[in-house]
């Protein structure tokens, strides 16, 4: 099938890849001409891992296009998958304006009917006003315009196997037709019929994902409300791991023993610095706004974003308690990115974490495996070191802030012999507590003995 994806960010990419993966022709379109120039010249311009490869292959079997042409990619097929960002606007709403602007965009070039897909997460009843805005913005022309809701469950750093093995594919629609159409996208993955770039025809066993047809305001909660249980998850791991700590528990214990009840489950509950990204810290608010416009109240998703903000305080508590005077200290942080695997850098903990420890004076080492370049330009007066035994050197304590496979398996023997002290403040509970102790480090973390 001919399908467009207008929107090249992370989302569109994975999106437009994995359905050429699948066998379909995919017409990509982005505002931003600069980007489209560079995918072109074959660069990707974020990390995640197989998007290039993925990428590269769906060019050489001619299964994808870039065009700076929003027009002529509107055009080139009968669906359409809006992939364009929805950020914060200061009040937590979702900024829609890039979906307005597209629905214009459509409406405007079409020259068939299409069906138009929300892939971007959106609040509840979007849908409804997409709908209103392309029968507005074609000006009561007789082309006629069907919105049906997919969103996505990607996890950045492993959205590409996401997409090829989802757990469930959700489709929102108005009718049977536009479900017949959703699911002829997603058959070759719900049958697995499709070279898979990732495994090489050794994909894992086990059994495809659930495809599931709701309603179109169904589809647009269930991704907000996935996204803020995820949340409410984490933040309550963080409130069991204070406790931990006062009472004198592990709260890695504790959560284990929890998830390992098949209705609570084991993911998720990872006690630290807490979540950030571009999906929780902006959905769970967006979901408040949403709830608060239609008359619920929902506290205990305002609380769990409080525990979130949180979060950073009580690192500094640590390193307060264990430093005592920062200003003037070397500083080493390990991890920038907001979580493994990726180079994202937006709404970080390590980045306010930086911010906090330059506003009381301290010279502050970086290292990261991915997100150096991204973080350089919006923190200028930090030093970065690609080589994180580099940014450990001299260093007076060492905060872990993402947990990046590459800080999981540092020597710390090797590194506490550059460090001007054996201090380590580790905000994602990466090590044993027992072991550093052993290599003479005094070692804080979230609610572990
Ligand atoms: C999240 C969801 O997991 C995806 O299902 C969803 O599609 C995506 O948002 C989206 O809306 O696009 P993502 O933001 O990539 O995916 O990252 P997660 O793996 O969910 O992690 C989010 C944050 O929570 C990270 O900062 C991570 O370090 C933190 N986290 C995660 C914890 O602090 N503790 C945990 O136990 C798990």
């Amino acid at each position: 099938m001919r399908l467009t994806v207008i929107g090249c960010g992370y989302v569109g990419l994975v999106t437009g890849a994995c359905l050429a993966a699948a066998g379909h022709e995919v017409h990509c379109t982005d505002i931003d001409a600069k980007r489209i120039d560079l995918l072109k010249a074959g660069k990707v311009p974020i990390y995640e891992e197989h998007l290039d490869e993925v990428l590269r292959r769906a060019v050489i079997e001619k299964k994808i296009f870039y065009t700076a042409d929003a027009g002529e990619a509107i055009r080139a097929s009968e669906v359409i998958f809006i992939c364009v960002g929805t950020p914060p606007k200061e009040s937590g709403e979702a900024d829609l304006s890039a979906i307005d602007h597209v629905a214009r965009q459509i409406a405007v070039e079409a020259r068939s009917p299409k069906l138009v897909v929300e892939k971007s997460t959106v609040p509840a009843l979007t849908g409804m006003q997409l709908q209103k805005a392309l029968a507005a913005y074609s000006r009561g022309g007789s082309m006629k315009f069907e919105v049906a809701s997919n969103p996505e469950f990607l996890r950045e750093g492993t959205a590409v196997v996401d997409f090829f093995h989802p757990d469930r594919i959700v489709v929102g629609v108005e009718n049977e037709k536009s479900a017949a159409i959703m699911r002829d996208i997603y058959r070759p993955i719900l049958e697995r019929a499709f070279h898979c770039p990732v495994h090489a025809g050794k994909c894992p066993s086990g059994t495809a994902g659930e495809f599931l047809i709701t309603t179109i305001n169904s589809a647009e909660l269930i991704k907000h409300a996935s996204n803020s249980f995820l949340a409410l998850k984490i933040s309550y791991a963080n409130v069991i791991s204070d406790l931990c700590e006062r009472i004198g528990a592990d709260v890695e214990e504790v959560t284990h023993a929890m998830g390992v009840d098949p209705r609570i489950g084991t993911q998720f509950l990872k006690a630290g610095l807490g979540f950030g990204g571009f999906c929780f810290p902006k959905d769970i608010q967006a979901f408040i706004h949403l709830a608060g416009s239609v008359g619920v109240e929902f506290d205990m998703l305002k609380a769990a974003e409080d525990v979130n903000k949180q979060r950073i305080d009580r690192f500094f508590e640590k390193i307060h308690k264990a430093l005592w005077v920062i200003k003037g200290k070397k500083v080493a942080v390990l991890g920038l990115a907001f979580k493994a695997n990726t180079d994202d850098i937006r709404f970080a903990p390590a980045l306010e974490v930086i911010r906090r420890l330059l506003d009381e004076g301290a010279e502050v080492h970086a290292s990261d495996p991915q997100a150096i370049s991204r973080t350089k330009t919006l923190l200028p007066s930090v030093a970065y070191h690609e080589d994180p035994y580099d940014a450990l050197k001299g260093a007076d304590a060492a905060l872990v802030c993402t947990e990046w496979q590459d800080f999981r398996k540092l020597d710390w023997e090797r590194a506490g012999e550059s460090m001007a002290r054996r201090l380590v403040i580790d905000g994602r509970n990466l090590y044993s507590p027992k072991k550093m102790q052993e290599l003479g480090f005094d070692y804080y973390c979230f609610g572990r003995l």
